[in-house]
């Protein structure tokens, strides 16, 4: 689905003038923020089950580190919505959770759902941690790196373009799970390649763990 959402993105990019569009956020990224909003309360920063309100209602929710791994997107979204739930049965019957899971069938749509499994899945997957603060990196993606990476970070901005750069598909971890946090950032300090430049003195050390947090997120 994401495929297909990033497939009709580049096809309306074409259509419409690209210069002033705006980046587009993978599904992992709104999946955070919806995270930090509705779930962190229980789940916890890391998704431990340690969170401030899990405490003082005396719940214990699973570590979400470890429990999504073994679960489809289908029974996640069962268990986030609260929807089918009653109707799972016999061998299916360790997916039903107790009262204490809020459902929020009405509170978010699909693609908000699907966010939110992407938000999942990064946190029991990720090889590297967010280093810094992918909002703020977003925003900085946006103002400076999108006219050569692209809004999606594909690698195909404009600037990209028309000086027949080919930076690497930020989104595919096959290429960006390979560098480190530190070996992002310093490409990004220092610049690589012929064509990409190197931000010391434009950027500070906090705005690029802020980026390489953003980039990691690309890639769900
Ligand atoms: C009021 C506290 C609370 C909030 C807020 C909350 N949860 Fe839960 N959640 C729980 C508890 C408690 C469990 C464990 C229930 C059980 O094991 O039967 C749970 C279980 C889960 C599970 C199943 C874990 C597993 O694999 O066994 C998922 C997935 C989950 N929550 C996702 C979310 C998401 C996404 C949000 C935010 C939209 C959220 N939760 C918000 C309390 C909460
Ligand atoms: C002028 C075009 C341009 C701009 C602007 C640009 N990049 Fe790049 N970027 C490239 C090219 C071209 C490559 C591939 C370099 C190579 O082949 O080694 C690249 C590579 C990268 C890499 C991979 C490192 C590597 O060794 O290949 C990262 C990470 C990256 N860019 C992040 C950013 C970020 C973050 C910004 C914004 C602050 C940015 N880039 C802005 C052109 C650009």
């Amino acid at each position: 689905m994401k495929h297909l959402r990033k497939a009709i993105a580049a096809t309306v990019l074409l259509l419409s003038a690209p210069v002033g569009a705006q980046a587009e956020p993978s599904p992992a990224y709104e999946g955070q923020r919806l995270y930090v909003s509705y779930c962190q309360l229980c789940h916890g920063t890391d998704g431990k089950g340690d969170g401030p309100l899990a405490k003082s209602m005396g719940l214990t929710p699973a570590d979400l580190t470890t429990t999504v791994r073994a679960r489809s997107d289908a029974i996640l979204t069962r268990i986030i919505t609260g929807d089918g739930a009653p109707t799972i049965t016999g061998r299916d019957r360790h997916n039903l959770i107790s009262d204490a899971m809020p459902e929020w069938k009405d509170i978010f749509d699909a693609d908000e759902i699907a966010s939110l499994i992407a938000w999942l899945r990064f946190m029991s997957r990720a090889k590297h941690d967010l280093a810094g603060d992918p909002q703020a990196g977003f925003e900085l993606f946006d103002k400076y790196c999108t006219v050569c990476h692209g809004e999606d970070g594909y690698g195909d901005g404009v600037m990209g373009k028309l000086l027949a750069l080919s930076p690497m598909d930020l989104t595919n971890p096959n290429e960006t799970d390979r560098f480190t946090n530190a070996e992002l950032a310093e490409a990004i300090l220092d610049g690589s390649g012929r064509y990409m430049p190197a931000w010391r003195g434009i950027l500070t050390g906090e705005d690029v763990d802020a980026l390489v947090s953003y980039i990691r997120l690309l890639a769900f």
